[in-house]
């Protein structure tokens, strides 16, 4: 088949949208102010540092570099303990069946994700021997809606641009898979994922029969 699929982490395959949020909320708390829901949605996608700079900005405070660096730190220190508990009730739903299903069809599969704390979580949830490429925070230098996370992992998997399929949660990473000439799974709503060529709910909504027959389509 060809067809590479390449998966966000945060929120596409695991539910750890909500310890972000809780995390960087501790810290806007700390500082003495707070943000919304909807600001939060523009976090997701976003690097560690880009965020807290976003967060500073909301808070309409200034800080130097090294005072910065502690701070995201700080964050990640209390975003570490809660994803150390992590199990795998915490995948999201579908994701464990599509990874097995693909796995079954021969389908590459790699992670595209802007998290540096990768590896843990997909050993925490189990999810590690699934993947033939794991690209994060780690290896890129410019962060989403950059395509470099995704045209890494395609190159890992030894698969063109054009036979990858992308599953994102984040708009940033929606737009990062469009500028790599991708196919894009939104997983979300369709308002906040706008360039998408499919939005669902989640990874349940999508059966593997479905993803080649749209994938084919497409290229025809
Ligand atoms: C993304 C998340 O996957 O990873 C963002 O959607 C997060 O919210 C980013 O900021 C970086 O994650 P980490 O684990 O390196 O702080
Ligand atoms: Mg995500």
């Amino acid at each position: 088949q060809h067809i590479a699929c390449i998966f966000d982490l945060d929120g596409v395959l695991v539910d750890t949208a909500v310890y972000h949020y809780q995390a960087w909320k501790q810290l806007a708390n700390s500082l003495g102010f707070d943000f919304t829901y909807a600001q939060n949605e523009q976090l997701k996608g976003v690097s560690r540092m880009r965020s807290l700079d976003m967060i500073l900005k909301w808070g309409g405070i200034e800080k130097s570099e090294a005072e910065r660096e502690a701070l995201a730190s700080l964050k990640n220190s209390w975003y570490v303990a809660m994803i150390s508990k992590m199990t795998t009730d915490e995948l999201l739903p579908g994701s464990l069946k599509i990874l097995e299903n693909l796995k079954a069809i021969g389908a590459k599969i790699a992670l595209g994700s802007a998290s540096k704390n990768s590896a843990l979580i997909l050993k925490r949830t189990g999810l590690t021997h699934f993947f033939d490429a794991i690209v994060d925070g780690n290896e890129v230098t410019t962060s989403k809606p950059d395509p470099e996370v995704f045209v890494k992992a395609a190159e890992l998997l030894g698969a063109t641009n054009k036979d990858c399929v992308v599953f994102e949660d984040a708009l940033a990473g929606v737009q990062a898979a469009i500028a790599a000439g991708m196919y894009v799974v939104g997983v979300g709503e369709t308002e906040n994922l706008p360039g998408a060529q499919l939005v669902i709910k989640d990874l349940s909504e999508i059966t593997i029969a479905e993803l080649l027959a749209l994938k084919n389509q497409e290229t025809e």
